[in-house]
């Protein structure tokens, strides 16, 4: 399973890449937005920085327009800011054009605002190189997000589809162990979500006793 962090803060992404488990990270306007990084200059130069601290990862950066020819340039642009920057497209009409458009010109994708088993299939066929569904906002809503992710896993392994399922919209550590049990290739998360993974109070008790008897106490 890949691990990417959900945020554009610099130094939260450097803390999880220092633990040696990150593969990539996604942005969305929202956390740019709340890292106070505004404007086309200052959103592009951010996502090239993001780049330089994962190097290899693959970095989402999300297009703003909402018509096929706006999602083409921007998308354009930003997928020549940096070799791994992928697109990410909003799941609307034009967004499946866009990633028919960037799949056939190899530029990866990322396929977000997924909420069904139905506009998972459409990314699929579209040729997206990522789907986002995102489980913590269908779960505020009283549906099961993570029983989605497995359905589109599901889906997916019926026809073979390359498509990565990327679990979006994470909240806590439960999140992503459900996640891996029912197969997404991705969990996209905040930084608590997978330092929390690392908590057990028995590894706690069992070092102190460790570091206890090693001084002889
Ligand atoms: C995915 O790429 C999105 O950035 C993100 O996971 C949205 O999550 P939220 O529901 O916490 O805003």
């Amino acid at each position: 399973m890949k691990f990417f962090i959900d945020t554009a803060n610099l130094a939260q992404i450097k803390e999880a890449q220092a633990l040696g488990v990150l593969d990539g990270v996604t942005t969305n306007p929202s956390l740019m937005a709340k890292e106070g990084i505004r404007g086309d200059e200052a959103v592009k130069k951010h996502y090239v920085d993001i780049c330089n601290l994962v190097p290899g990862g693959d970095i989402s950066a999300e297009v703003i327009s909402t018509d096929f020819d706006g999602m083409v340039r921007e998308g354009e642009a930003l997928a020549a800011l940096h070799p791994q920057i992928v697109v990410k497209i909003p799941m609307i009409k034009d967004g499946v054009k866009a990633l028919k458009y960037f799949s056939e010109r190899g530029i990866k994708t990322n396929c977000t605002l997924v909420f069904s088993a139905g506009q998972a299939l459409l990314a699929a066929k579209a040729g997206a190189t990522y789907v986002s569904p995102f489980i913590g906002r269908l779960d505020d809503v009283s549906y099961d997000g993570v029983q989605l992710i497995e359905q589109i896993v599901h889906i997916y392994d019926n026809y073979g589809y390359k498509t990565e399922v990327l679990a979006a919209s994470i909240r806590h550590a439960m999140h992503i162990i459900r996640c891996a049990e029912v197969g997404a290739d991705v969990a996209t998360c905040p930084l608590s979500a997978i330092t929390d993974l690392l908590k057990h109070p028995l590894t706690d008790i069992g070092l102190a006793k460790f570091l206890a008897d090693a001084k002889g106490q």
